[in-house]
């Protein structure tokens, strides 16, 4: 695998590849990678000659305060992880080169409505950030696919609908959650945790899961999301949002089947994030 850190070079070999015809898939990240994003290596592997990975901590979509110089940066693990997946490049660019003008002068992509509410709400400026590098980058590679993780389930719909509105040539792929054997959807930020916040995280799915076999019994929505947050405080969370959503984020209505239980939750400093589909009765 070749690690490129410039955009001529990245330019130059993917030339090659598309001059021989080969479908390239794309796999964005911020690099400290776990099995979730080799599970999207493994999803682009399937479906493209040529994988390419991203690792670029994207200052764009910290907002002030968030985590940003704590992120973990762990180049030389993720390279080997990556090898061993079968990706065959690696972007992963400085800030200078991603935004040789600054944050303040940089040209953003701004995606209306789905970025509304859910984590757009408690993160303003966020999906900016991230529909902005996503889109450059779509731009420099040019890919024929791209791979993300459903854990951001409100970013994959954001991503979905900037390729439809910019009439982006791309295929987005959604890529299932995968959880540690205790039901904890993998992050990076999992890794902030300590022993006993790390037990008690795996609550946070636990109350998911119990919400969507009441919703799918029939149980009502308002009651049983007010008793998912009351569950979620009593183990030591601070929730930020407990909602169930139409699959495609708009609010539910009487004919909604296909939804989604989206949380956003704080265990100390640590914000995990987590969803779930489910199917709700006629
Ligand atoms: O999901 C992520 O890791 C990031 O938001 C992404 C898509 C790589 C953009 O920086």
């Amino acid at each position: 695998m070749r690690t490129l850190r410039e955009i001529p070079a990245l330019r130059e070999a993917l030339g090659d590849a598309r001059r021989r015809g080969d479908r390239i898939a794309l796999v964005p990240t911020m690099g400290n990678l776990h099995d979730g994003h080799l599970a999207l290596v493994a999803a682009a592997r399937e479906r493209a000659e040529v994988v390419i990975a991203t690792i670029f901590v994207n200052p764009l979509q910290f907002g002030a305060g968030e985590d940003l110089d704590a992120y973990p940066r762990t180049l030389e693990d993720d390279q080997a992880r990556l090898e061993a997946a079968g990706c065959d490049l690696l972007f992963a660019p400085d800030t200078a080169t991603v935004y040789p003008r600054g944050l303040e002068a940089q040209t953003r992509i701004v995606v209306p409505e789905v970025t509304e509410g859910l984590c757009g709400a408690s993160r303003p400026g966020h999906f900016d950030g991230v529909s902005t590098v996503v889109g450059m980058l779509f731009n420099l590679v040019q890919p024929d696919l791209a791979c993300f993780g459903e854990k951001d389930y409100q970013q994959l719909a954001v991503i979905r609908r900037m390729v439809a509105d910019l009439h982006f040539p791309i295929e987005i792929v959604g890529v299932p959650i995968v959880r540690a054997e205790d039901g904890l959807a993998l992050s990076s930020r999992n890794g902030y945790l300590d022993g006993a916040q790390r037990a008690t995280a795996p609550e946070l799915h636990r109350t998911l899961c119990a919400l969507r076999d009441a919703l799918e019994g029939g149980a009502e929505i308002a009651p049983s999301l007010e008793e998912g947050l009351g569950r979620l405080h009593q183990a030591g969370f601070t929730p930020d949002y407990l909602e169930l959503r139409a699959a495609d984020l708009g609010p539910v209505t009487a004919t909604t089947r296909e939804a989604v239980l989206l949380a956003a939750a704080r265990l100390g400093p640590t914000r995990l994030i987590d969803n779930l589909t489910l199917t709700l009765p006629r």
